[in-house]
């Protein structure tokens, strides 16, 4: 499983803590490492600002992921490159977000990603990542 993280989560300790927990990208993905070791899932986490890059992420995804969980942050709202990528990819993905998006402003409630993903995950913070690897090893697993 690969977990790409997108355009400014790479500064998360920096953002609003109320949104987003004050927590670090390496904390967080320390969490995912460990929770994928306890899952039993080999898991890897990657995380970049550019759109295109996160693009080829996708794509190349195929080549050696069963599966993605894709948080690519405000691209979230508008990228149609990266809605289409992972259907390129036609991996089984699950959207997460630390926040509500839903409880947010206008612009942040739309996801132009969802129809292209299995699952979603939003406004449980840290704790969404976990639940992200669960949902994605139930769907490789053939469940629901
Ligand atoms: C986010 C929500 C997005 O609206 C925002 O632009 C982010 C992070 C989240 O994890 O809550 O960068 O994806």
């Amino acid at each position: 499983m690969v977990v790409l993280n997108g355009v400014n989560l790479d500064v998360l300790d920096r953002r609003d803590p109320a949104l987003y927990g004050g927590l670090s990208l390496s904390e967080l993905e320390t969490r995912i490492y460990e929770w994928g070791s306890q899952l039993g899932c080999h898991v890897r986490c990657r995380q970049t600002n550019s759109e295109g890059e996160y693009v080829e992420w996708c794509h190349d995804a195929l080549d050696w992921a069963d599966g993605v969980i894709v948080n690519p942050g405000a691209w979230t709202h508008y990228s149609y490159a990266i809605r289409d990528a992972l259907e390129v990819a036609a991996l089984p993905a699950i959207e997460v977000h630390l926040s509500d998006i839903e409880g947010r402003e206008e612009w942040r409630r739309r996801s132009v990603i969802r129809d292209v993903c299995a699952g979603v995950v939003q406004g449980r913070g840290l704790e969404g990542y976990r639940e992200a690897l669960e949902l994605l090893r139930t769907s490789l697993a053939g469940g629901r």
